[in-house]
């Protein structure tokens, strides 16, 4: 049966145009500001970002390229306040770096110097840091505060849950395997019931340099993980790292990068050869105690994790959580905690203790979508007779969380077009996960490639028009699910929305009806507000930048099951059946905000009034050339300083506020 419908709401906003400009583009009635940005001193004494390429002490001031973003609200006393709306702790993500803006002329050749290594490494991770309401009613960020916290590539974490201590896990820092240091590629992320922040670990792999014949070192099994996580290696050719950190010495701080440095030890305790499979976790991290332990949650898999949605909390139920694996024809998978839900924990001051509870001990499952609108969660048990009798040879469960796209493969899941970010609609309680695009899709596959099915049923462009080409899922699409119970093995999906340019094809592409007003391409964050029920949709598109910059749009989801069955006649015999929702209207989803030049927006929340929106600007102006550095007309972007935030003219990724002139909800009303 079908929910009814949420009570309609008004977008009480006129749609913001398609634009190439490099600024923040927002409705008439609205302002958004510069809030934290790349470098902003987090503690008392460190010197203002001059900008230039020249500053340092990273671990000290905001890391580069902002993405997932949580509010944590404090009361005027310092302490945690769910229903504060004039001060708070944000966790900000710093996924990675734009290398060119962080050096004087750019980043040096390899061997690349200690110095700018050191510079990268702290540039990832982790803000938290303060935020407070001014005399002037403005949030501003507070360098000072005693809450300001920078995690980084060198951070200490405890390897919690059911892989704790796997030979896999250990190293010459923790020959237990109980420990590692940094946390990679923090992607999107996720507020836990009991007031944490999970954070997420996306494409950490590509950090490590693995050396052409360092499969001879391995075993048959490992040497299948490495390449299902994109480390394959042969006797000739090496995978190279994504920044070259190896390459700056010998020392430990740099060795660990090279994960085919081999020691004398049998188990690995003398060097970094495992080091690799310390990251790939969601890691869990009290932003109320500023010195709490760090913690990474194995139970919930090793990938290319993109964010974490809890369902909605049931008293007496397991806590689900819904999570993303972003690579093309991936998965989208599902933790249910063996604890059941207490109301009381979410309110207890041990947080990392509940995390221990809920987040260490539960059951790992990834999603089957069925032709037919329902589906299926396949769990990842080792006494599951395909995980047993995988060519991979699992052993223990313990290896599940550590090879888990491995046994994803094995139980059957569906292959996804790139699962991005999921989050929870905050009354009917569904699913929504967005499918950024997938150039691999194919009506007729060859080779790896995979073919159209109901849940990814797009491939080509525009076939019908014959300016079709093979280029797979160009646009992205939008899947939403309902679970029956947060343990339910069992679900119902449409395809809640086409992403696609206005004028494309109806039949085959602009499937969901969209205009100038609201089209948009490659949907990857998502974020409900709980104030009004909104859905914000963020994109990060290399297709449609030609005509405008990244944007969100919001929109009024109505539920699963509200359109109608659809087949998609691509010719020659080739259809494909799916679900999908409702077409959109202006009344559903409006363009809200277009980002400056060569960024992605990502990231949204809000206060819990309802009337603050704050979100992430990531990689402004990265196409910059390092040969271009002197002359700032060149640059592709020169936000924020354009806009009147900070020193230099360098593009800075950065975290915006957003606020109605007249004081009301933002988006609503
Ligand atoms: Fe870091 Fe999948 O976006
Ligand atoms: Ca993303
Ligand atoms: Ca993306
Ligand atoms: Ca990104």
């Amino acid at each position: 049966p079908v929910a009814p419908a949420p009570a309609p709401q008004a977008l009480g906003f006129s749609a913001v145009a398609r634009t190439t400009a490099d600024k923040s583009t927002v409705p008439a009635g609205y302002t958004a500001r510069t809030l934290f940005a790349c470098g902003d001193p987090m503690a008392a004494g460190v010197p203002a970002y001059k900008n230039d390429g020249t500053d340092t002490n990273y671990d000290q001031r905001s890391g580069d390229c902002h993405d997932g973003i949580q509010y944590f609200g404090l009361n005027a006393a310092g302490a945690r306040d769910d229903n504060s709306s004039s001060r708070a702790l944000l966790g900000i993500n710093h996924e990675y770096i734009t290398p060119v803006v962080l050096h004087a002329n750019g980043p040096s050749a390899r061997p690349r110097p200690a110095s700018e290594t050191d510079i990268e490494v702290a540039c990832h991770g982790v803000s938290i840091v303060e935020v407070a309401k001014g005399t002037n009613g403005e949030f501003a960020y507070v360098q000072n505060s005693s809450f300001n916290r920078r995690i980084t590539g060198t951070s200490v974490f405890e390897l919690s849950g059911p892989a704790r201590g796997n030979a896999l896990f250990v190293t010459k820092f923790s020959p237990t395997g109980t420990q590692t240091r940094g946390t990679m590629n923090n992607c999107g992320n996720g507020k836990t019931p009991w007031g944490t922040l999970l954070t997420t670990e996306e494409n950490w792999s590509g950090y490590y340099f693995r050396a052409a014949g360092d499969q001879a070192l391995r075993s048959a099994k490992v040497n299948a993980s490495f390449a299902r996580y994109g480390r394959n290696v042969t006797a000739t050719a090496a995978a190279a790292s994504r920044y070259g950190w190896e390459t700056s010495g010998t020392d430990d701080k740099y060795a660990r990068w090279n994960t085919s440095v081999v020691g004398t030890s049998t188990d690995g305790s003398d060097d970094y050869r495992h080091e690799w499979f310390c990251q790939g976790f969601m890691v869990e991290i009290d932003p109320y105690s500023p010195t709490s332990t760090l913690k990474k949650r194995t139970g919930l898999g090793r990938f290319a994790h993109e964010n974490a949605a809890f369902g909605k909390p049931v008293v007496g139920k397991p806590l689900a959580v819904y999570m993303g694996c972003d690579s093309q024809n991936e998965y989208v998978y599902k933790w249910v905690s063996t604890a059941l839900w207490d109301a009381a924990d979410a309110n207890r001051t041990d947080r990392m203790a509940v995390g221990d509870k809920y987040l260490d001990a539960g059951k790992l499952y990834v999603a089957r979508f069925n032709t037919d609108g329902s589906g299926q969660w396949l769990e990842l048990n080792v006494s599951n007779a395909a995980i047993a009798g995988a060519s991979f040879g699992f052993s223990n469960q313990a290896e599940i969380y550590i090879h888990t796209r491995i046994a994803a493969d094995a139980v059957g899941a569906t292959k996804m077009d790139r699962p991005e970010w999921v989050d929870v609609h905050p009354t009917t309680g569904e699913i929504y996960v967005t499918m950024t695009n997938n150039s691999s899709r194919r009506v007729v596959p060859t080779g790896t490639q995979t073919k159209v099915d109901a849940a990814n049923p797009r491939a080509y462009v525009d076939v019908v028009n014959g300016t079709g080409t093979q280029s797979g899922n160009v646009n992205g699409h939008i899947v939403r699910f309902k679970d029956a119970a947060p343990e339910a093995t069992t679900f119902t999906w449409d395809v809640y929305l086409f992403a696609s340019e206005a004028s494309a094809d109806p039949r085959l592409v602009n499937l969901s009806g969209l205009t100038d007003d609201n089209d948009l391409s490659s949907p990857d964050g998502l974020a409900f507000t709980k104030s009004n029920g909104l859905c914000w949709i963020q994109t990060d598109d290399g297709a449609y930048t030609d005509v405008t910059n990244c944007m969100v749009l919001a929109a009024v989801p109505g539920v699963v099951g509200d359109g109608a069955e659809m087949t998609l006649n691509y010719g020659g015999g080739n259809t494909v059946t799916t679900r999908m929702g409702k077409k959109q209207t202006a009344q559903t989803m409006k363009r809200f905000y277009v980002g400056p030049a060569d960024c992605e927006v990502t990231g949204l929340c809000e206060t819990p009034d309802g009337k603050t929106l704050f979100m992430c600007i990531q990689h402004p102006g990265d196409g910059t050339a390092a040969a271009d550095l002197a002359d700032p007309t060149k640059y592709t972007s020169q936000w924020p300083s354009n806009e009147g935030y900070g020193a230099g003219k360098r593009p800075r990724s950065a975290t915006i506020v957003i606020t109605k002139n007249d004081g009301g909800m933002v988006g609503f009303g």
